[in-house]
């Protein structure tokens, strides 16, 4: 018996790459190309005056921010959970309601950290396959699909909960709110968790459903519709009861996640609607103006409603693309994986950026 046979061995996820050199066009991991809230500049300059404050430790219950957050929401701040980013969030949701021994949902294209934490949790999963069109089909989801299968002597089904981004990543995807009610509806008996890291860029929330849905749980990010992943900040809402459990289980890993700048940049943020909504406009714009020009070269993608497009190209295969915008200093993500691997994800960036990646496309197609 050797110590390494007590250790919990996983396999981490991989994060898109941040490339040392600045000059690139950084399009490959989802950031917002604009600045974050001028007010997140006078919370900075507050900490920075007040830096002797760094000695306590954070607000637990970091109150400025779920404040600003149950205002901007309007839910009560029992509602609200806080952590550092949405990938925290994700992370002690799968910890405090998926214990069971039964298996998650989620589907088979989406965001790549779910595997990770459902091993790292020794939490079973069955990845759901999108229909050939990348778009969920909610009846997948529903008690007595193909997914639920294996119902136990009790009669109890084999599923403990549900997790999709919506829009999906890295399809940009939207399934529509009548399905997510169906699924969240069908489902009284596990927790659903939605996924919401980009539905400010043109998708519909299903927020206003967790008045009615006890077991829906809705993640967000300040990450990329606020500019600020570097500060990491997430969140989640949900009903006052679920919203406690997760607390609890976070109080008893570590109170101290989220530090107090973040907790005071991240309230001043979350104030700004003004900004938040102007930056978000504009990437919408950007990205409609960007999905014309790929029609133009050829491209195919699913309709986005994100902050990135998910393209392939008949006659050139993406990850000679990735390549070849690389050499000219475009960074973009690819997916070497089962259904994926002829696409590419390229990040929303400014108008400049993305008309240097149209003329980079040219280029390289020969158009
Ligand atoms: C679907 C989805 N969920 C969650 C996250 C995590 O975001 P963060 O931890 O920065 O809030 C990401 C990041 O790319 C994502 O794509």
């Amino acid at each position: 018996m050797s110590w390494e046979d007590n250790v919990r061995r996983t396999e981490p996820y991989v994060a898109g790459e941040q490339p040392k050199d600045k000059t690139v066009i950084k399009l490959n991991t989802n950031e917002c190309p604009y600045p974050p809230s001028t007010s997140a500049r006078v919370a900075a300059a507050w900490v920075s005056e007040n830096y002797d404050r760094l000695r306590l430790y954070p607000d637990m219950d970091a109150t400025p921010l779920v404040s600003a957050l149950a205002e901007y929401y309007r839910v009560d701040p029992e509602q609200v959970f806080v952590g550092v980013g949405s990938d925290d969030v994700i992370s002690m949701s799968f910890l405090t309601f998926f214990t069971s021994g039964r298996k998650i949902l989620f589907p088979d294209i989406t965001y790549s950290f779910y595997d990770v934490w459902a091993n790292l949790y020794r939490i079973p999963y069955t990845a759901v396959p999108l229909r050939d069109d990348f778009t969920i089909d909610p009846t997948n989801y529903i008690p007595g699909s193909a997914a639920y299968a294996g119902r136990g002597e009790t009669g109890e089904d084999e599923v403990c909960g549900i997790i999709f981004p919506n829009p999906n990543a890295p399809t940009g995807v939207e399934l529509e709110q009548g399905a997510i009610e169906r699924i969240v509806a069908a489902n009284p008996d596990k927790i659903v968790i939605v996924d919401e890291a980009y539905v400010d860029f043109g998708a519909e929330t299903a927020l206003p459903l967790v008045e009615k849905y006890e077991n829906l749980l809705i993640v967000q990010t300040f990450s990329k519709s606020r500019a600020l992943a570097g500060l990491r900040v997430g969140f989640a809402i949900g009903s006052r009861k679920i919203i406690g459990y997760l607390k609890d289980v976070k109080f008893s890993f570590n109170s101290y996640t989220m530090n107090e700048p973040a907790i005071l940049l991240g309230a001043a943020v979350a104030r700004d609607a003004a900004y938040f909504h102007s930056i978000t406009e504009r990437i919408i714009r950007t990205r409609e103006w960007f999905k014309e020009e790929l029609r133009d070269l050829g491209f195919d993608f699913p309709d986005s409603r994100t902050n990135f497009v998910f393209v392939r190209h008949p006659s050139v295969h993406a990850k000679q693309l990735q390549q070849q915008l690389r050499e000219r200093k475009i960074i973009v993500r690819y997916f070497d994986k089962p259904r994926i691997n002829e696409y590419l994800r390229i990040t929303i960036g400014t108008d400049e950026q993305m008309k240097a990646v149209v003329r980079a496309l040219r280029e390289i197609l020969g158009k």
